[in-house]
């Protein structure tokens, strides 16, 4: 961290929030000056340790908009609590990075951004299973070299999507919705792997296949997946979309691989741990015809020895939120989650996202994690 790297806005506020990094669009900064803040952007680029969050922290300090990939250990926000830190709020959905246990324990509220960014990780996982299946990126890689010298027959083969089955890990709010993409567009049937059932999602597939009966088309069905190692055994497209927990690590490991089918495509838009990373390289490596899109690391940044080798995986980097219009609304809505706390606003409970938005925006946390742990109020 450099210590020049810093902008001050509003330096007589009355709590003082640190941003660890420069949010998107001009929305949000406002909403913490109206709220009374002196709010302390850091303007460099580099991830934030547990020794730049303590010296960042500093001796008084009340809120901080934080990024997932910094470590919000108990040490960290014991300091933060003895600062007189009382809110969190993270710039992202995933909230694994932050000890929340420790976190209700020392009365410091968490918050995250659910809702605005669905749809942009949907895309993106879609992104990654088209890039996978038709090898879009190893074709880019293979035009820039020059070694496209004509059409031929067995040129960069890949495998159809439409009317193969999606294997879902995680049917909440993204998984949702990459469902609803390949069932409604391609026909895709679904089988999940959810600790609840999803009636919505199952009569969407069910309205979908009755529309496709209507015009002939193949019928697509939807199944919930008694254990996880049905998921592996049975998609052409595995998807794993659930949120993080340490029982989660290395959920995909060299025997759960070894069950899938040759040519399926495993995605992750999860988190890096859900997969053993050094598993996936070797049966990537075994089996040329299997492919992987990845979004998220292990050891992020860092990447698995061998995969950026391997022409059959294709790798972003954790960019599953990334459109103007989610990071636009997350700053908002991380704007709001400081605010609200720090102004002593309930939590906001059973509202859209998009309340917080709008011009008129209610006087409510829009998004507590913890709030039942710390007895904070809701409306
Ligand atoms: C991104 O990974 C998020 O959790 O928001
Ligand atoms: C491919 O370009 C075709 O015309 O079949």
């Amino acid at each position: 961290m450099n210590p020049s790297s810093w902008t001050t806005h509003q330096p007589d506020g009355r709590f003082r929030v640190i941003a660890t990094k420069r949010l998107v669009g001009e929305k949000w900064l406002p909403v913490l000056l109206a709220a009374g803040c002196r709010v302390e952007v850091y303007g460099g680029e580099e991830p934030f340790g547990e020794e730049d969050l303590l010296s960042a922290i500093g001796n008084a300090c009340h809120g901080a908009l934080a990024q997932l990939n910094e470590p919000w250990t108990a040490r960290v926000l014991e300091r933060f609590a003895a600062a007189g830190g009382r809110v969190v709020a993270s710039y992202a959905m995933g909230v694994n990075n932050i000890d929340l246990a420790a976190a209700s324990r020392l009365n410091i509220a968490v918050c995250n951004t659910p809702d605005v960014l669905t749809e942009a990780t949907a895309e993106l996982a879609l992104a990654l299973v088209f890039s996978a299946m038709r090898r879009v990126a190893e074709g880019d890689r293979f035009m820039r070299e020059g070694r496209f010298s004509g059409w031929l027959p067995h040129l960069m083969l890949g495998r159809q999507l439409t009317g193969r089955t999606l294997a879902l890990f995680g049917a909440g709010r993204i998984g949702q919705a990459v469902a609803r993409a390949l069932c409604g567009g391609l026909g895709m049937n679904v089988l999940y792997f959810n600790p609840h059932p999803r009636p919505q999602l199952e009569d969407y597939v069910r309205d979908v296949a009755q529309l496709a009966a209507r015009y002939g088309l193949p019928q697509p069905w939807i199944r919930r997946a008694q254990d996880v190692d049905e998921l592996f055994a049975e998609g052409d497209v595995i998807v794993l979309a659930s949120s993080y927990n340490p029982d989660l690590r290395h959920l995909v490991d060299a025997r759960r691989l070894s069950l899938c089918r040759e040519a399926a495509v495993l995605v992750n838009v999860s988190r890096g741990p859900v997969v053993d990373e050094a598993a996936l390289v070797a049966h990537l490596r075994a089996h040329p015809d299997f492919r992987a899109g990845l979004d998220v690391y292990e050891f992020e940044p860092r990447m698995a020895e061998g995969l950026a080798d391997l022409p059959n995986a294709v790798l972003s980097p954790h960019t599953g939120s990334a459109t103007l219009e989610a990071r636009t609304a997350m700053a908002q809505l991380v704007a709001h989650n400081c605010a609200g706390v720090l102004l002593g606003h309930p939590a906001g409970k059973n509202r859209p996202m998009e309340a917080w938005l709008g011009d008129d925006p209610p006087k409510a946390v829009p998004a507590l994690v913890n709030a039942e742990a710390i007895g904070w109020p809701a409306v």
